[in-house]
């Protein structure tokens, strides 16, 4: 499928399919999401579930590559009542000054991106000194397990249908790698079959 296809192909399906995967984090998302506070980076909203979970007040500023999202996040935003600043820029290069940002958020985002480790940087640059990453992702199975041979086994089939998502990163290692402290890390699983293993937490600046 030519790209920008596939590109429009999966905002449709994200909008029809991201609320039964928001059901599922309902009660993470809530808890984390609504303690934001100050000028909010949100890297990869998607189309905009996340707006329902954030406290009136805050400055929200959503970095989201793929432009066939943005008709749907502007009619989330909308609908949510938030006033939106929506770039078309990648997480890896955020485009934002050092240091000038309170939290920045993102959800099933990392899993996707093609550089990890330089978005962590970034979210760390873009940061102001004990600003909060806060991140709900999933992640690989435990090393040695099933069901991450499995993960492995299906990543380039899951990349492929799931806008280049990869099922075994090790995603909670690259955050407490990356020079945030503290780290406030929860694993947990939803029924999701090969992308059940979850984290959710707030990394410190
Ligand atoms: C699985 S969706 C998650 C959307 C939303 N955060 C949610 O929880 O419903 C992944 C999102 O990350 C975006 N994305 C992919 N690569 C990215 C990058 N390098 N920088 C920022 N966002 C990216 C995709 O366009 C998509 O909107």
């Amino acid at each position: 499928m030519p790209l920008d296809l596939s590109k429009r192909w999966f905002a449709w399906a994200m909008w029809r399919l991201a609320p039964r995967y928001d059901a599922l984090l309902a009660d993470r998302k809530r808890e984390l999401l609504s303690q934001v506070s100050g000028t909010v980076v949100e890297i990869g909203p998607g189309t905009g579930t996340n707006f329902q979970y954030f406290p009136r007040g805050i400055r929200w500023i959503g970095l989201e590559p793929n432009r066939h999202m943005h008709p749907y996040l502007r009619r989330a935003a909308k609908s949510a009542g938030v006033a939106v600043e929506i770039r078309q820029s990648r997480a890896e290069d955020l485009e934002l000054n050092d240091e000038c940002i309170d939290t920045v958020v993102a959800t099933a985002v990392l899993c996707t991106v093609q550089n990890p480790i330089r978005v962590l940087q970034e979210v760390r640059r873009v940061l102001k000194p004990s600003g909060r990453f806060v991140f709900i992702e999933h992640v690989a199975g435990e090393r040695g397990t099933q069901l991450r041979t499995l993960q492995r086994i299906i990543q380039p089939v899951w990349s492929c249908v799931a806008d280049g998502c990869h099922p075994a990163r090790d995603t909670a290692e690259l955050i407490t790698q990356a020079g945030f402290r503290p780290v406030f890390l929860d694993s947990f699983r939803i029924p999701l079959g090969p992308a059940s293993p979850h984290i959710a937490g707030i990394a410190v600046r």
